[in-house]
């Protein structure tokens, strides 16, 4: 089914908003479910928008069969209104209407997974963005808001569970077999929020007591088989309801709230009012079949959907050029309720690397290639296809920098402003911004242009220390590549968080030039200061600094920039000894880390090419032993920081992790993939014949017997465990062998059983084809885990095109279900770079292969595929090339969905 078939798509502009010209106060909806055609009957009464000098009404629909359309209870007459495309309009209408429209669907060809579908028997709703014109005509915009009354009819015994948002107030039976259900939501919302699921479920449910004494009824429903495996989502929504109450003042606003999991999901899950929708990957776990990052992905979603009943829903979006209001601010949120879980310092410091990892692997490369945009985009063809990263990501550190500025109680009041201000309303990024400042009587007029401008801005950093004055210059100059439509870039406003360490590594006292109290009798101000850069090159000044500092720059990431700045591998090696920030210490680590990387990976290139089979394995490893004594330093480095008592397991686990192969990448000038996946490889091996003895004792030391618990503790010392044994199997001995397969044979939970089926597939140990085998056996009727096994195939070192290819045949594999489809197809294409750009081209012959297969079946999935390809002009002639060939294939195929099409004409044009 397509979204938008043929049509050639046109572009949406930010600044062609127009209010809508009629409001809509109540929504009644009946509809009788049917999986072939569903028949649903809407009641909207609308008023003319005062706002608003357009007349008509205009009403959006897609793929939908009208039945009738009645106008103050007259049938209108085809003549009396236009139906073109996604568009019935009635130009001619009173100030007060009441439009009944009947329309019909069919539910179970519907693939998209947009507007109402079937999944493994029961019915479900997606509307957001655009997917409730697929069930009704309606003014399928985020700036109508009205309150919905809705009748579920359905036969009992097929559908014994009917349900939709906000409260249930009645139900009863049809007689003919057929029962139906009465919800009514009591509070205004958008299209995009409203939802309905009915089938064959069950659910776990608890009364919760809210700090205020009011109880509200919670619920998980799931199928009947996955009851065991509610405890951790519930756990996590009570914990979230809690948290918003203590960290904002956020109450939840009904009795009920409900979450429902579906195995057929585009993206992680929804924020339907009162009845959150979820990829079963989020909801579902046990020890047996979750993995320790599982049980922290479901708490952050759980989170993250319950947070948007305020940031999202009760404050929502006047168009989707706004929608980082809601999810910048939402994501923001959620990372601040899973720091706040763990509790502990270091817990937060582990949780704020994790995320800026994923920024720098996702975001930075999206912000520099063809599909950059802003956090607030001017133009869009398809809005799907901007749930992206940044709106996502760099959205939450936009937000996170109010905070840094403000701090946390200034940030405070800007939040209790804003809800004050826009509670019921839907509002523009605009609005959260003047909230900030109204409430803290700050001036943030630069810092607007984190929602105008893209790309990621680099920052130079230089030092002086005059030993005569005592003083210490921090000069920083600021630049942003030019991104797809915007050549001209200004300054930004950014928050740049430092510290000057002295030479035994303690933080100095600091005083800026400007500061007229000495903070040394004033600690309250403190060891880290945050300068704000708001030209493009600046100067501070800091005075009575009694010797030569190291200093150390954007502590805790303070705002999402890549920094250069001048260390030498001496001061790199003491930061990550010493400095008091967990993530600058992290930090200097990967620099370390990325220095001894580049020079493997420009002596990989060198042999790469030059030489064939085993006369360019014999050559590799020469060039690389003339280059490895980088490393020598980073395995020292490393050593430290595993046996440092101090330390959190998990910060442990991060601190020895080397950059990603696509981190690496976006750090080239020019991406050698082969060279890259080489030099990293090597590096491991060689870390782990340096470190062997190390790494067997750390292994031992972070065993976790007992009981299992997800755990912020326990999951770090499995964590660090797992990591030195993937570190021993790249030694591939017949010692690590023979552990990793009695840490498969013997292990207790999915975290420790994966790591090790992981680390088995990677290597050469003779057990690995077996224990892959009896892998899928042990858990063949659990779809989530059978997902990791076609992902850790997708992903494996010895898996090229052709296994993937073979592994499609698999009776298991279907392009149909979104989360088989990303397990295999794309762990391949997008984190398995050295096989998936052969240099063949064959990679890409695939990758083209299923884009234009997945696009017949669900749009919006095709296009994540699509966008593998983003990169393509950032690698060497040769790929390229065959990567335009491929961009060219999918673009002269007919019939593309506009999803698709927008992502490769942008990449064509890039
Ligand atoms: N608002 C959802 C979230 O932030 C995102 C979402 C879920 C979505 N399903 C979707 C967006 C389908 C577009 C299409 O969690
Ligand atoms: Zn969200």
């Amino acid at each position: 089914m397509r979204n938008d078939p043929a049509a050639t798509p046109s572009t949406i502009y930010r600044k062609d908003y127009i209010a809508p010209s009629y409001l809509v106060d109540t929504v009644e909806m009946g509809f009788d479910l049917d999986p072939v055609s569903t028949r649903v009957a809407t009641r909207i009464v609308m008023r003319r928008n005062p706002a608003s000098l357009a007349k008509g009404i205009v009403l959006l629909g897609e793929e939908l069969e009208l039945v009738t359309l009645r106008l103050n209870g007259k049938r209108l007459k085809p003549a009396q209104y236009l139906l073109d495309g996604g568009m019935l309009r009635i130009p001619l209408a009173p100030a007060k209407v009441i439009l009944e429209i009947e329309t019909l669907t069919q539910p179970e060809k519907n693939t998209s997974l947009m507007g109402l579908y079937v999944s493994n028997g029961n019915f479900f709703t997606q509307c957001e963005a655009e997917g409730f014109r697929k069930i009704t005509y309606f003014p399928d915009r985020p700036d109508v808001m009205a309150k919905y009354t809705v009748m579920l009819r359905a036969d009992r015994k097929k559908y014994p569970v009917l349900l939709s948002n906000g409260n249930l107030i009645e139900k009863g039976d049809l007689g003919d077999g057929r029962h139906y259900a009465k919800w009514e939501d009591p509070f205004k919302k958008p299209s995009y929020l409203f939802a309905l699921v009915a089938g064959k479920l069950v659910c776990q449910q608890e009364k919760y007591m809210l700090k205020s004494g009011r109880k509200v009824l919670l619920q998980v429903w799931v199928e009947k088989g996955n009851l065991d495996k509610t405890q951790h989502a519930m756990d996590s929504l009570k914990n979230s309801i809690r948290w918003d109450e203590e960290r904002f003042g956020l109450e939840l606003d009904l009795d009920r709230f409900m979450i429902v999991a579906v195995g057929d999901f585009n993206m992680g899950a929804m924020e339907n009012k009162g009845l959150n929708i979820f990829n079963t990957k989020f909801v579902l776990a046990n020890p047996e079949l979750a993995t320790d990052v599982d049980y922290a992905n479901i708490e952050a979603v759980v989170g993250h959907e319950y947070f948007h009943n305020w940031t999202g829903n009760r404050v929502t979006c006047r168009d989707w050029f706004q929608l980082s209001l809601k999810e910048g601010l939402t994501v923001f949120r959620d990372q601040e309720f899973s720091a706040d879980m763990v509790g502990t310092d270091s817990g937060r410091a582990v949780k704020r690397i994790d995320d800026v990892r994923v920024l720098r692997q996702a975001q930075f490369p999206e912000d520099a290639g063809p599909m950059a945009h802003s956090v607030r985009p001017d133009a869009y063809v398809e809005i799907n296809n901007f749930y992206t990263v940044t709106i996502y990501e760099k959205g939450a550190e936009v937000v996170r920098m109010y905070q840094t500025l403000l701090g946390r109680d200034g940030f405070r009041k800007g939040m209790d402003l804003y809800f004050k201000r826009h509670d019921g309303q839907a509002v523009a990024c605009d609005d959260f911004r003047a909230a900030m400042v109204d409430a803290n009587g700050r001036d943030l007029s630069q810092f607007e242009r984190w929602y105008s401008q893209a790309g990621t801005p680099k920052l130079q950093v230089t030092t002086h220390y005059d030993a005569l004055k005592k003083t210490y210059d921090v000069t920083m100059v600021q630049s942003c590549q030019t991104t797809p439509g915007q050549k001209k870039k200004l300054p930004f406003h950014i928050p740049v968080a430092v510290g000057l360490l002295d030479q035994h590594g303690f933080d100095m006292p600091l005083r800026l030039k400007s500061e007229a109290i000495n903070p040394a009798q004033d600690p309250a101000l403190g060891i880290t200061r945050v300068l704000e850069l708001t030209k493009a090159k600046q100067t501070f000044r800091f005075i009575d600094v009694a010797e030569k500092p190291v200093p150390s720059i954007l502590r805790n990431f303070s705002a999402p920039v890549v920094m250069d700045i001048d260390y030498t591998d001496a001061e790199l090696a003491f930061l990550l000894a010493h400095d008091s920030d967990p993530f600058n210490r992290w930090e200097a680590g990967q620099r370390l880390a990325t220095r001894s990387l580049i020079v493997l990976t420009n002596a990989a290139k060198n042999v790469i090419g030059t030489a064939d089979g085993t006369a360019r394995k014999t050559a590799m490893t020469a060039a690389m032993n003339s280059a490895v004594s980088n490393s020598a330093a980073l395995a020292e480095a490393f050593r430290i920081i595993l046996f440092d008592g101090t330390l959190d397991a998990a910060f442990q686990e991060l601190a020895v992790t080397l950059p990603s192969e696509s981190v690496l990448a976006e750090q080239s000038d020019v991406i050698d993939p082969q060279a890259i996946h080489a030099a990293r490889h090597y590096l491991r091996s060689k870390l782990a014949h340096v470190l062997n003895e190390d790494l067997w004792v750390v292994y031992y030391a972070n065993e976790t017997p007992g009981d299992y618990s997800p755990d912020a503790l326990a999951a770090g010392k499995r964590a660090l465990k797992n990591v030195a044994l993937s570190y021993l199997m790249d030694g591939d001995d017949a010692d690590s062998h023979i552990l990793a397969q009695h840490q498969y044979d013997g292990a207790t939970n999915m975290t420790d059983r994966f790591a090790a089926l992981v680390a088995l597939t990677n290597s050469s140990a003779p057990g690995k084809a077996d224990a892959l085998s009896q892998f899928y056996a042990d858990f063949a009727k659990e779809p989530l885990v059978i997902d990791k096994w076609f992902a850790l195939q997708g992903m494996a070192r010895t898996s090229d095109v052709a296994a993937v290819r073979q592994l499609m045949q698999h009776p298991a594999f279907t392009l149909n279900n979104p989360n088989r489809a990303r397990s295999l197809i794309f762990s391949f294409c997008n984190n398995n770079p050295a096989n998936f750009h052969a240099a063949d081209g064959s990679g890409y012959t695939f990758w083209a292969d299923q884009v234009i297969a997945l696009d017949n079946v669900n749009p919006q999935v095709a296009a994540r595929l699509a966008r593998a390809l983003d990169r393509w002009r950032k690698y060497g002639s040769g790929l390229q090339d065959q990567m335009r060939s491929a961009l060219q294939r999918v673009a002269a195929t007919p019939d593309l969905s506009k999803d698709v099409q927008e992502v490769i004409t942008k990449a064509l044009a890039y």
